[in-house]
């Protein structure tokens, strides 16, 4: 069942995080559905209540552009027959306005992020209202974004800037948008922090002092990068290790999952995860290449990797505390369905 993020933020706010699980593939889609209800082996495996979780399926421009955004939206049609107890919202993540005008006509998604944090505040106000606007007219929610996190976003590469409090607080009150995407500390991608991995959780505090009582909001940049995962794809030919331009070496690191639980309980109710979906499929497809040399079947792999990812997504869903969470949330839900 397809629910906007807004009616999930609902029954999360304060208590734990929804995982938004950017997806590009078939396997990671199945993998994703098959995690957040506990099945693993196949998709026939009975559900397991206590750890299926409510859930965001992501789809970032690069993944509609990948082949043809249309191959996605049929894959989720799919998986919402063959998983019919999910309960889950599909949220374009880093949209433009173009690409968000496309998502809300589209009629599929039920959430859309405007992401003009790259622009000045009054412009990032100005576009991010527009698409309100237009999201509101068709049911469809918002997501925006104030400040910068490190790292690449899509095509765009930013330094970092925290978002300001009192920034925030107008912020919401002029664009309408249903939930904020607020840098303290993270960044997209493997190479998060050079020294401690502390996220600045005194700003996330004050930003939630200021702005609407029990507004959502939403950390971006969130993988933990597991050294688990880094050493099986270097263990299998890999090397992860980055040089950089001052003449370093940068090595994977991120947030650690102990911290996602208390940012939740500050408002945070929607932590994304892209990265460590892609060191999953790394290490499990290189594993098959390096070690069955003789193997050329691509479902080989796959057959790994879908029950490797519902694995990763049901211990990822245990550490947001959503994991459990899916019938009180259907039962919040009443009638839908
Ligand atoms: O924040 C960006 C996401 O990780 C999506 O990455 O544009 O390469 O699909 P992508
Ligand atoms: P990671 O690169 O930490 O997985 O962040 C993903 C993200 O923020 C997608 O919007
Ligand atoms: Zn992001």
């Amino acid at each position: 069942m397809i629910v906007t993020t807004t009616e999930l933020f609902r029954h999360a706010y304060g208590k734990y995080a929804l995982g938004a699980y950017n997806i590009n593939n078939l396997e990671q889609c199945v993998g994703l559905f098959r995690g957040n209800l506990g099945k693993v082996k196949s998709n026939g495996d009975p559900t397991r209540p206590e750890v299926s979780a409510p859930f965001i399926v992501q789809i970032s421009r690069g993944a509609r552009s990948y082949s043809d955004k249309r191959f996605l939206e049929a894959m989720i049609r799919t998986a919402d027959e063959v998983f019919p107890d999910a309960i889950y919202a599909v949220h374009l993540d880093h949209g433009d306005e173009k690409s968000c005008k496309d998502c809300i006509d589209s009629g599929f998604y039920s959430s859309v992020m405007i992401d003009a944090s790259h622009e000045k505040f009054e412009k990032n106000i100005e576009i991010t209202r527009g698409v309100v606007e237009r999201a509101h007219a068709k049911g469809v929610v918002v997501e925006a974004e104030l400040g910068q996190l490190g790292g690449v976003e899509e095509d765009i590469k930013g330094s970092v800037r925290l978002t300001e409090p009192d920034q925030a607080a107008k912020f919401v009150e002029e664009t309408g948008c249903d939930s904020l995407a607020v840098a303290i500390g993270t960044s997209h991608g493997a190479y998060k922090f050079t020294g401690s991995q502390t996220l600045h959780i005194d700003r996330l505090a004050e930003i939630q002092k200021v702005i609407p009582k029990n507004f959502p909001l939403v950390m971006h940049g969130s993988s933990s990068v597991p050294k688990e995962w880094v050493e099986r794809i270097r263990a299998a030919g890999g090397d992860l290790r980055k040089h950089n331009d001052k003449g370093g070496i940068e090595v994977p690191s991120g947030v650690r999952e102990d911290q996602y639980l208390p940012a939740s309980k500050l408002g945070i109710c929607k932590i994304n995860i892209d990265t460590d979906g892609r060191l999953v499929w790394c290490a499990i497809y290189r594993e098959s290449f390096r070690f069955l040399p003789g193997d050329f079947d691509p479902r080989t792999p796959g057959k790994v990797f879908m029950p490797a990812f519902a694995g990763y997504i049901i211990h990822k869903n245990q550490m947001l505390g959503s994991a459990g969470q899916l019938e009180s949330v259907r039962k919040t839900l009443g009638g839908k369905r």
